[in-house]
């Protein structure tokens, strides 16, 4: 394993068990839907978005355990995205970090109910004096992953894919979809290290820059790799961007260019991040692993 890798899995086995104690496993009638939240929260998942609240939270030399709990609550809101998603009323998707999918593997009231719980979470996790002790910087953690989370970041952008299935759409028009869909989530994710740092004005503008251009090849290199990819390799169905006929760069530009682009976005995030000099070199890596990933 190259060196990313090694610390990317560490900072997936500590996020994994930050998350296992926040959501413990129930008895009783509410059992099934504990079960169902773990199914999908702690069963796999590259832990990218934890990845990004640690590094960005190191930059500031922020205290571990805060960090930890901002990135779980990250986690579980993009978690959730994925239960919604899957659904037959979005992707009708079966297969998920390798495994049915929750509505498969439980039901579609189930894994809609999953999903509003992980939402919930999220927030009561931030707004809990152990994720910080200063009421400002918990409420502006509540506050950017609500932005985020909500009509102008990922569940609008969401609604925005859905019609992207029935209309043509251009560039500008594509880049609005995919930064409220995915970059939303991604940006905040690296703005949550800065919040908790209480980080000037010019780190929060970097940090915001890289994460604008990143959270932009993230999504390029998804619709690459449904094209590109194997369910073995990435763990979900394939194709199926082409066969909702969804309109992603890859529909538009063709392989060769959406490609280009992801790998320019990447190099432009990283140059936002020089103001850091070395201590950046973790998000300098994971820029570079999100345009070569294979899943
Ligand atoms: C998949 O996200 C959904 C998108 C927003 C593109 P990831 O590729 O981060 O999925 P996991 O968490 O590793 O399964
Ligand atoms: C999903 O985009 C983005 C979310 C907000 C969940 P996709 O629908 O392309 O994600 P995958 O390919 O199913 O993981
Ligand atoms: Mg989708
Ligand atoms: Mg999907
Ligand atoms: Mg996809």
């Amino acid at each position: 394993m190259s060196d990313f890798n090694l610390s990317l899995d560490s900072v997936a086995r500590s996020v994994n068990s930050t998350m296992d104690k926040l959501l413990p496993a129930g008895k009783g009638p509410g059992g099934v839907l504990m079960e169902a939240i773990r199914y999908s929260a702690l069963g796999g998942g590259k832990r990218v978005r934890p990845f990004m609240v640690i590094a960005s939270s190191s930059l500031f030399n922020v205290d571990e355990r805060y960090a930890l709990r901002a990135a779980a609550a990250v986690e579980m809101v993009h978690c959730y995205s994925l239960i919604h998603d899957d659904l037959p009323a979005m992707d009708d998707d079966d297969l998920r970090r390798g495994q049915p999918t929750c509505h498969v593997k439980y039901d579609e009231a189930t894994a809609i109910l999953a999903g509003d719980a992980l939402l919930t979470k999220a927030f009561e996790v931030l707004a809990d004096k152990k994720t910080h002790p200063d009421a400002v910087v918990r409420a502006e953690l509540v506050l950017e992953l609500a932005r985020a989370a909500g009509d102008e970041g990922m569940v609008g952008g969401q609604m925005l894919d859905l019609r992207a299935e029935h209309s043509t759409l251009d560039v500008p028009q594509i880049t609005r979809l995919q930064r409220m869909k995915t970059g939303a989530l991604i940006q905040v994710s690296c703005e949550f290290g800065a919040i908790l740092g209480k980080a000037t004005e010019g780190a929060h503008h970097a940090l915001r820059g890289y994460s604008h251009d990143l959270g932009l090849a993230f999504q390029i290199v998804d619709d690459l790799l449904d094209v590109e990819g194997s369910p073995e390799e990435v763990g979900k169905q394939t194709g199926k961007d082409q066969e909702a006929g969804k309109a992603t760069f890859v529909s538009l530009l063709g392989i060769e260019r959406a490609r280009e682009q992801a790998d320019l976005l990447c190099d432009q995030a990283i140059e936002h991040l020089e103001i850091f000099a070395k201590k950046a070199d973790p998000l300098r890596d994971l820029a570079r692993f999100v345009v070569k990933r294979r899943a």
